[in-house]
């Protein structure tokens, strides 16, 4: 298992950003920040599921994965909190995020799982985040005239995905979770990831007052569904985590490692993958400011 760098993001989100920042393109821009609007919330569940998966390792599995565990909570806590940073000009903006106040209220009803079972989502989720992550590399050109800024901020945070996409999965399986369960967690969190974020796009289309437009539609088509489309090129592998054998090392990194070396100006090391000793311990409740 490979270690991660923690990368502390050198953009301005001081200055207001446009409120079509997405190549003009309100279907774009609205899914965008519905994704954004989700991670706050979502990357503190998986900061917490990994802190309690990890205290139920054996010494001896800890002290095998105490650095990579350091480094998915630097990550994720530097994504969570960049992000937090961009919502807040989205709610300048009048966008009202329900998708947040939903996962809190099922949260508050998964109370007292075992620490596996938590992994078991984190790890559905992360599978997501990294074949979005993949697409978003692999398609990068359909940022190109979108708000730099953010340009830099999606490809960041889906280079670092895909570096850690392995984390809690194999955190899930160190505890003993199994199959079945991954699969039942798997077909929920599709189910709520795919609602959820429906949702929140038309909730964020309808405050954009682009909600029944033609060329709404066209745009979702395209984007979606398009020979470049989100859904279409990344469905096979979503559906690759069904597989008994399914391991998401299988999924390629050399486009987050091509970014990643590409960009080395745009942020700077906080806690480099060498350098362990100097990221928070994952019993310490340390974040990383971004
Ligand atoms: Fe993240
Ligand atoms: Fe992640």
């Amino acid at each position: 298992m490979g270690h991660f760098t923690v990368r502390r993001l050198l953009i301005d989100l001081e200055t207001p950003l446009p409120r079509r920042w997405c190549r003009n393109d309100p279907f774009m821009t609205a899914l965008f920040n519905a994704l954004s609007m989700s991670f706050p919330v979502g990357e503190q569940f998986f900061i917490d599921s990994v802190r309690a998966g990890f205290r139920e390792l054996t010494p001896e599995q800890q002290l095998k994965m105490k650095d990579d565990v350091d480094g998915f909570i630097g990550q994720e806590a530097t994504h969570r909190r960049i992000h937090a940073l961009f919502n807040q000009h989205l709610e300048k903006q009048g966008l009202v995020n329900t998708w947040s106040h939903r996962v809190m209220r099922r949260l508050a009803g998964l109370k007292d799982l075992e620490a596996r079972h938590y992994l078991g989502i984190t790890a559905a989720y992360e599978h997501f985040t990294a074949i979005f992550a993949d697409w978003m590399l692999a398609q990068h050109h359909l940022l190109d005239s979108c708000e730099p800024r953010l340009k830099t901020m999606w490809l960041w945070h889906s280079a670092e995905e895909s570096e850690h996409k392995n984390l809690a999965f194999d955190l899930y399986q160190a505890l003993g979770g199994n199959h079945a369960w991954r699969i039942r967690w798997f077909r929920r969190v599709s189910f709520f990831f795919m609602t959820d974020l429906a949702r929140q796009t038309v909730r964020n289309l309808h405050s954009d007052g682009a909600l029944w437009k033609l060329s709404t539609l066209q745009s979702a088509w395209r984007f979606l569904l398009g020979r470049e489309g989100l859904i279409r090129l990344t469905y096979g592998a979503w559906r690759q985590y069904y597989r008994e054998d399914f391991h998401p090392d299988a999924q390629d990194i050399t486009l987050a490692r091509r970014w990643l070396a590409d960009n080395v100006s745009q942020f700077a090391v906080v806690a480099a993958a060498d350098d362990r000793q100097a990221a928070p311990s994952p019993e310490s409740g340390a974040t990383v400011t971004a």
